[in-house]
């Protein structure tokens, strides 16, 4: 069978971000600029500053996408692009730009569903095997999917209110750590003991998630430190409250595994970066005899390999759009 080449763009957030490749498997090319030292001056992302650094950096992605790979327009299949959800702004920057270069070279464009791309980071370098259950946790996501198929699935389970990757970034702040939090945390984590009293939030029988509780026990514990004039241990902090998030993570994923009846267990988004995560799924799984799967490490945070690895399983299977589409900030994936 001939070769599928996908270009993908992603721009939903603050990284600015093009890669190309090789049927939905092989990376042959990606490039990321991310913007997280001018967003880390304001304690997180502005989306108006985000959209304009896209607009300032989407041509150059892309160029240079290209020209890095030894490819030419000719030898690609078609476009994808992440149309939500995300910034507007900046969703619109990378959808503009793919529909142009769809136009112009008359490629076929493939709308990806962002939470989508996320899982399909999994299949570079592996494919994806089914049924699955991805545990997709990042900055704005927190959710338990059931994939029969690449278009069969259902949510079992998600967060009542924060994202866990947004916890951890409300953490860090209670911290002095500078947005995105996350992966100091992790890093603090290991260095720490868990001896900060912190509860399990949302302990039931759903597969459902809950962490602005535990973001809120974090600030209460800080603040009556603070009075007492005691002095916080950061590390042990951290410790306590990764193993928290780890225990609320581990326990109704692993439940659902089994009263789902599923073998495939992957992570998905940005916090599946995290070492103490993904750790503890490695162990919990090979004791439970599940094939677990994470993403490498650069594919964990946004970047447009997991885009177009995802476009290419969308675009053999004919979910190709007009140029029409519009860009959806708040897009459901189920
Ligand atoms: O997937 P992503 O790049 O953006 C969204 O789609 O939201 O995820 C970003 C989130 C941030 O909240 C960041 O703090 C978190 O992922 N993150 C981590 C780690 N690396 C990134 N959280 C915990 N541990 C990490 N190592
Ligand atoms: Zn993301």
């Amino acid at each position: 069978m001939k070769d599928v080449y996908i270009l993908g763009i992603e721009t939903s957030c603050d990284e600015t971000s093009c890669s190309i490749v090789k049927n939905g498997v092989e990376e042959i090319n990606t490039v990321i600029l991310s913007q997280v030292d001018i967003h880390t001056l304001y304690g997180g992302v502005v989306p108006e500053i985000a959209s304009r650094n896209h607009v300032k950096d989407i041509v150059f992605v892309i160029e240079k996408c290209l020209k890095d790979s030894n490819l030419s327009m000719n030898d690609i299949d078609a476009i994808a692009v992440t149309y939500g959800p995300g910034l507007i702004g900046s969703l619109l920057v990378g959808l503009e730009a793919a529909k142009t270069v769809a136009y112009i070279f008359n490629k076929p464009l493939v709308p990806v569903h962002h939470i989508r791309g996320h899982i399909y980071a999994n299949s570079i370098g592996n494919g994806m095997t089914f049924p699955l259950l991805a545990l997709i946790i990042s900055g704005g996501h927190t959710e338990l999917l059931y994939m029969k198929d690449h278009f069969d699935y259902k949510l079992i389970g998600s967060t009542l209110d924060d994202a866990v990757g947004e916890c951890y970034d409300k953490v860090a702040r209670v911290m002095d750590i500078p947005y995105p939090g996350g992966p100091e945390i992790d890093k603090l984590a290991h260095q720490g003991n868990d001896t900060y009293n912190l509860p399990i939030p949302l302990d039931d029988d759903s597969f459902n998630f809950s962490f602005s509780g535990l973001k809120s026990a974090v600030i209460n514990l800080a603040h009556n430190l603070e009075q007492r004039g005691e002095k916080l241990i950061k590390g042990d902090l951290a410790c306590s409250f990764q193993n928290v998030v780890i225990k609320s993570l581990t326990s109704k994923t692993i439940r659902a595994m089994e009263e789902y009846d599923i073998d495939n267990l992957i992570l998905a988004g940005g916090v599946s970066a995290n070492k103490g995560i993904r750790d503890e799924f490695a162990k919990l799984s090979s004791e439970k005899g599940f094939n677990f799967s994470t993403p490498h490490i650069k594919y964990c945070t946004d970047n447009a390999t997991m885009i177009a690895a995802a476009g290419y399983y969308l675009y053999i299977n004919g979910h190709v759009s007009s140029l029409e589409i519009d860009a959806e900030s708040g897009a459901k994936f189920v």
